[in-house]
């Protein structure tokens, strides 16, 4: 959007804003639509073998009537094989479009991916692919296959009018097409007891209305698992439960991850929920990543204020507090981000720096990086 486009006689003109955006949607839209990615355009190299998803300065807008929000802003993290990484922040701070622009699932046409890459490393030694870059009909052949998803509430995954042995039958048929209907039973019953659930053979007649929510939770999580994939995106998959099915579901995502070694991208707005299962966190903040590290990093030494904060709003066991620290403040507008640090308005440990542009990062350690002013020599 130029700069006249947004303002008139210096306010916003908001039929300028919605024109101009609708003609960048319509840039993006007929871009995809003459393109033909030949594999060569889409094929890439991972910076690390040892990981199997690299965020590389990833970029998805929204573009809509009243401006462009700019919901992830330049995102880069890696998912290292085998590991489990959470990406937690307050709620609209881009860690849902993160995962979305993962799946290809970003709402369109308003919600765009407009830079960087997500490099993945196909199963079994394959190519490794920019899946920004990869055309429709071969990200369906790796969604729900290579690449699963448990999403916050299960009834809007599960189809209430099917029996739960036919949905999840029916999962692992159209991936393994070569199972008779005896084996494809007997697989479905086996991946219900993996995921805990008791009287599995029963249960593979019961719909989904007929079972409490973890038990559905646990049902999604077995159809994810149908499929060996090398990633499960889990977005919120305890929210909709109550506290100690949270708990149940979550020692289960742990325990499964190591049976069938794959790794775990867990989205949370909840730290504490994270902190016995995450080998890495990445803390994002209004669409960027404002911190990122080990668990230890960010557990034994947070360094950003904000994740000070989301630390210090933990109850923990033990320790008696007059009242649970909350962050004051607001997350500034999307649509109008300031070009300096985004956390500077809330921030209760600013230096004068911070007046500056948005801060660079600093490598507080080989894994522990933050951006961020302060003097961290002095920690
Ligand atoms: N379809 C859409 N159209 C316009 N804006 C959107 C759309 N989807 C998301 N956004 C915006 O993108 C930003 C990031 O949203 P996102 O859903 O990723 O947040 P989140 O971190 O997952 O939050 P929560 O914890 O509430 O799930 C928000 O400002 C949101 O309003
Ligand atoms: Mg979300």
């Amino acid at each position: 959007m130029s700069e006249q486009a947004k303002t008139k006689n210096g306010k916003l003109d908001l039929r300028a804003i919605a024109k101009a955006n609708r003609a960048e949607i319509k840039k993006y839209e007929t871009a995809k639509k003459k393109h033909h990615a030949s594999p060569s355009e889409y094929q890439t190299k991972m910076r690390d073998s040892n990981n199997l998803i690299e965020f590389d300065n990833l970029q998805t807008y929204f573009f809509t009537d009243i401006g462009t929000v700019k919901a992830v802003n330049g995102v880069s993290f890696d998912i290292p094989r085998g590991s489990t990484i959470a990406v937690v922040g307050e709620s609209g701070c881009g860690k849902s479009v993160t995962s979305l622009s993962l799946m290809r699932l970003v709402q369109g046409p308003q919600g765009q991916i407009v830079g960087g890459s997500i490099r993945y490393q196909q199963s079994s030694g394959g190519q490794a692919i920019d899946l920004t870059k990869l055309p429709d009909e071969e990200i369906r052949k790796i969604r729900g296959k290579e690449i699963a998803m448990i999403f916050q509430e299960p009834m809007t995954s599960l189809n209430p009018v099917f029996r739960i042995g036919k949905q999840l039958g029916e999962a692992i048929h159209i991936h393994l097409p070569e199972l008779s209907k005896e084996e494809v039973h007997k697989r479905t019953v086996a991946l219900l007891e993996m995921v805990g659930i008791a009287r599995a053979e029963g249960i593979t007649k019961s719909y989904p209305h007929e079972l409490s929510g973890g038990m559905r939770q646990r049902v999604m999580i077995a159809m994810a698992l149908a499929l060996d994939p090398q990633l499960i995106v889990a977005d919120e998959p305890t929210t909709a439960l109550d506290v100690t099915i949270q708990a149940q579901i979550l020692d289960l995502l742990r325990e499964l991850k190591d049976k069938i070694n794959a790794s775990i991208m867990l989205i949370t707005h909840d730290l504490g929920v994270v902190a016995e299962m995450a080998d890495y966190v990445v803390v994002m903040y209004a669409g960027r990543v404002i911190e990122q590290g080990t668990a230890e990093d960010i557990y034994d030494r947070p360094a950003h204020p904000y994740t000070i904060g989301l630390l210090g709003s933990i109850p923990v066991i033990g320790r008696k507090v007059e009242e649970l620290y909350s962050i004051p403040g607001n997350v500034p507008n999307p649509i109008h981000m300031p070009d300096t640090c985004y956390f500077k308005e809330r921030c209760e440990r600013c230096v004068a720096a911070c007046d500056g542009n948005y801060p660079d990062v600093v490598e507080l350690s080989d894994t522990h990086k933050v951006w961020c002013y302060r003097d961290f020599s002095k920690r």
